[in-house]
């Protein structure tokens, strides 16, 4: 038997147009998976004892995770009730957003940036306006606060910044700040924060206590190597956080990932020692990089940016073929996680050959979406016609609808077909 396929019950129409969740390409055994930003270091053997010692699992765990929020205060010097924790940072954010923004409420963020925004903010009933990022593909911090209208509910400031991995200064952003209303939640995405060693890059624990509107966003997903397990944390101020928890599906954070993530923070120098490795090889690739021609913006997080524009499909069709699987975003660039030492090699090789080959690759480029564009408004109301586009990854697919909000562009919602590819 087989059941009916056509669309029986009125659904919510921004909903259907969203395309399923699309993960980062699974590489098979002869390949490296260099798709979703992971940590390619294996757990380490005291956390999977840790996680394996978590046999209790006929019962419910414990809804706000306490043990993992105490130890979390603790390191950051907060109430446990300033901390906040998800089944990864990709629930909070989709729980903060709920929180504070609804049908007709605009949330901003910089694009080209993580792709879970547009469809979380679609999911929630408001309207995306995306600030495109600069030339050197970082924030345009200036370009997002005069975005800001008095239906923004929501401003999300990324850094480093997935998948260009440029950082916002501590300056950049205290100088946001200062023209942000203070009844305007901002989200700091510093999902891999930990990766960074530039010492301007801004770290927001520090400010939280100067601004009352600041949520500051973290995984175990990347540095800690818990991805698999799901588990990340808000910090923020205690009403902020309270709704977020409102909006939150209960219990959804388990046991074993709090357990795991308890575990790691025990075992924080350890696994810094690793994460101090990825940044090195990062640091080694992105100069080996350069001196092969490439013009690539530096790198903060555990990814590199390729800017290649339109040979992006072909490019990543290239290291596909050489066992490196990549996370292409067709037309702009292609985005690879610094993994095995032996990936990062067969990289720098298949690199200079592909430098050599496509040399168009190599060129230095702005994100097409950012090329000379406004600030879009992404639609989820329904009066624009539905349109629907089957390439996943196109900016160039987006299609405006003709009853435009003028000044700034409304882009349906068939744009978001790009944006279900998390991590
Ligand atoms: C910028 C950014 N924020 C948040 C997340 C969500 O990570 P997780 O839900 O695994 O904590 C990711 C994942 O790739 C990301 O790149």
């Amino acid at each position: 038997m087989s059941l009916s396929d056509q669309q029986t019950v009125r659904l919510r129409p921004e909903i259907v147009a969203l395309p399923a969740y699309r993960q980062g390409r699974t590489a098979d055994a002869a390949a490296f998976k260099l798709s979703s930003n992971e940590n390619p270091f294996d757990p380490l053997p005291g956390v999977i004892e840790a996680v394996q010692a978590e046999t209790a699992f006929n019962r419910y765990p414990d809804a706000t995770a306490l043990a993992l929020r105490e130890k979390l205060a603790e390191r950051f010097g907060l109430k446990a009730d300033e901390v906040h924790i998800g089944s990864g940072s990709v629930a909070l954010l989709a729980q903060l957003i709920l929180a504070a923004a609804g049908p007709g409420d605009e949330v901003i963020y910089s694009w080209r940036s993580f792709e879970a925004y547009p469809s979380l903010v679609t999911v929630s009933g408001a309207t995306s306006v995306q600030v495109p990022n600069r030339a050197d593909h970082g924030h345009d911090l200036p370009e997002m606060a005069a975005a800001i209208t008095d239906r923004t509910r929501v401003v999300i400031v990324c850094t480093p910044n997935n998948p260009t991995g440029s950082i916002v200064t501590r300056d950049e952003f205290d100088a946001f700040m200062a023209v942000v209303p203070r009844d305007l939640l901002v989200i700091l995405d510093e999902a891999y924060i930990e990766f960074v060693t530039d010492a301007d890059a801004v770290t927001g624990p520090t400010l939280l206590a100067r601004y009352p509107n600041l949520v500051v966003l973290r995984t175990f997903s990347k540095a800690y190597g818990l991805a698999g397990l799901r588990v990340g944390y808000a910090l923020g101020p205690v009403p902020i956080l309270d709704a977020a928890r409102a909006t939150a599906i209960p219990l959804s954070v388990t046991a074993q990932a709090a357990t795991a993530a308890i575990a790691s923070l025990e075992r924080s120098n350890e696994l810094m020692e690793r994460v101090r490795s990825i940044s090195a090889r990062r640091d080694a690739l992105w100069q080996d990089l350069i001196d092969q021609g490439w013009d690539i913006p530096k790198p903060h997080g555990n990814f590199i940016w390729l800017p290649t524009g339109e040979v992006t499909a072909e490019v990543a069709e290239r290291l596909g073929a050489a066992g490196l699987i990549v996370r292409p975003f067709h037309p702009e660039g292609i985005r690879i996680s610094i993994g095995e030492e032996q990936a990062m090699h067969d990289l720098r090789r298949i690199s200079q050959e592909i430098a050599e080959a496509v040399p168009a690759a190599t060129a230095a480029r702005r994100l097409s979406s950012a090329t000379d564009a406004p600030t879009r408004r992404l639609s989820s109301a329904t009066d624009a016609p539905a349109l629907r586009v089957d390439d996943s990854t196109a900016t160039s697919a987006r299609r405006l609808s003709s009853a435009t909000d003028a000044p700034a562009l409304r882009v349906d919602d068939s744009t978001a077909t790009s944006a279900r590819r998390l991590s």
